[in-house]
């Protein structure tokens, strides 16, 4: 039992015992009523009684009372600061209890069937990223009319299914603010599979608290900026080898068609079977080459270019989001830098917004720490608090080879 659960029972059993009491009197009084005069006519009591014994137990009651308060209200103000910590902290947890159960999906402790928003189910349990099926839209014009957008001739305006990459969140606050992380959960971000939650943009239904209760959450689930370092290494790693691993793979799936059609020629087999095989033959041979030329592209590449693929290409190169791993070896998305939900940085644009070797370090500083929503930055940029910021994942050496890439593009 706590101590609040002991007061309060505490003050029941008084209250009890004081009720009782009076009803105790009143029966007993009108069973046996006294026969004396009302108190309010009856002589009182002579000076004798009154200034003797009687007055001195008055007093002492008055003097330990008194003693009572004296003693109790300065131990309450003592322990007030403390119970104010203690009842913020309990905000917060049962605020992170409520974030982490609209974050859970089915695989989570905190999973309840009617409340959960299943963000897990993209962005991983843990919050440690994930991805999502999306339908891509057609864009090209003759995509526009009606009849072309079932028309098997017309392949580029049917709807393309890929596999979209949800952010880790277990950085988020080590790249954003949680002004800014309340402001991304609420809009969502258009174009992509991430909804708007929130009721202020006019499509979710989350008030202002289910957001910071989320933003708590997530809060409650960061790693360390040492670890996500590591983590963010290891990514640069990890990119470097899916390249080898899908030459690799191609490579195995050509020899299995090779010995496939071998195995089908010393069958006899089927004119028709024979040149199927040929045909997934030349289309894996075809893989094949741009699997390698793109694992040399990507072995080749300079730090600060792969680094800008690990950590900025998602939003300032189209497409790149929702690059398919599996399809390493296909033909890139749009040109590096080329702009997405971040702004193009082609053509020198960014020699422009940060000019000279001044400029440089100024772009190094918005890369690294930024600068708040609504501030300007280089010549004419204005932050809406939506680029995160990497001083928290990249070294001071890696944030600088990647501002000289982008300084290159
Ligand atoms: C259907 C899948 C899906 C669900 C459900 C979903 N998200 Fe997302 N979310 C995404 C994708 C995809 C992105 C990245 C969009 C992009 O490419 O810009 C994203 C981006 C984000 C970002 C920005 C992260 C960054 O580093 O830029 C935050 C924060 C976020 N989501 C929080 C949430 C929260 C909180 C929920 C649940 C209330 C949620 N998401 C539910 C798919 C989802
Ligand atoms: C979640 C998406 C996102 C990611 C990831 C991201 N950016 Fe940005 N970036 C933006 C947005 C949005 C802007 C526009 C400025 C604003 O809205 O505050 C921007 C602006 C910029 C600018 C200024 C461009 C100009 O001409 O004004 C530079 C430079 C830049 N980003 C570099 C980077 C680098 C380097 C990385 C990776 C280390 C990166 N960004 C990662 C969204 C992103």
């Amino acid at each position: 039992m706590s101590f609040e659960t002991a007061i309060v029972l505490l003050n029941v059993v008084v209250g009890v015992v004081i009720l009782s009491f009076i009803l105790f009197r009143v029966v007993n009084l009108r069973r046996n009523p006294e026969v004396r005069p009302p108190m309010n006519v009856a002589p009182g009591m002579p000076d004798e009684t009154l200034e003797g014994r009687k007055l001195e137990r008055v007093l002492g009651w008055a003097l330990l009372f008194t003693i009572i308060l004296a003693v109790a209200l300065p131990v309450y103000f003592l322990f007030e600061p403390n119970r104010e910590a203690t009842a913020s902290q309990t905000f917060l947890q049962q605020s992170i209890h409520r974030g982490a159960t609209l974050f859970a999906n089915t695989q989570s402790k905190s999973y309840d069937a009617t409340t959960s928003l299943l963000c897990a189910n993209c962005h991983g349990v843990h919050g440690e990223g994930g991805s999502t099926p999306y339908t891509l839209q057609p864009e090209a014009d003759i995509c526009q009319i009606k009849k072309n957008q079932s028309n098997p001739n017309l392949p580029e305006c049917l709807p393309q299914q890929v596999i979209w990459q949800a952010p880790a969140l277990n950085t988020a606050l080590l790249r954003y603010s949680s002004d800014e992380l309340a402001q991304i959960i609420t809009y969502g971000r258009p174009g992509t599979p991430m909804p708007s939650w929130g009721v202020a943009s006019g499509k979710g239904v989350l008030g202002d608290q289910s957001i910071q209760d989320i933003v708590n959450f997530i809060q409650s689930i960061q790693i360390s900026p040492k670890q996500a370092q590591q983590e963010s290494n290891q990514a640069v790693v990890q990119f470097k080898q899916q390249a080898v691993e899908f030459v690799t793979s191609t490579q195995g799936s050509l020899t299995t068609a090779e010995q496939t059609l071998a195995q089908d020629q010393a069958k006899n087999a089927s004119a028709a079977t024979i040149s199927a095989d040929q045909t997934s033959i030349s289309q894996l041979q075809a893989e094949l080459s741009s699997a390698q030329a793109n694992n040399t592209q990507v072995q080749g590449l300079s730090e600060g270019a792969l680094l800008f693929r690990v950590n900025c290409a998602r939003c300032h190169t189209k497409n790149w989001s929702f690059e398919d791993p599996t399809k390493l070896g296909q033909p890139g998305p749009a040109p590096q830098g080329s702009g997405a939900f971040g702004p193009p940085l082609t053509d020198g644009s960014t020699l422009l917004q940060f000019p000279g070797n001044t400029g440089r370090t100024e772009q190094i500083q918005w890369v690294t720490v930024g600068v708040p929503a609504n501030m300007p930055y280089g010549t004419r940029g204005i932050s809406s608090g939506r680029m995160p910021h990497f001083g928290n994942l990249l070294s001071a050496q890696q944030i600088a080879a990647i501002v000289d890439y982008e300084r290159s593009l």
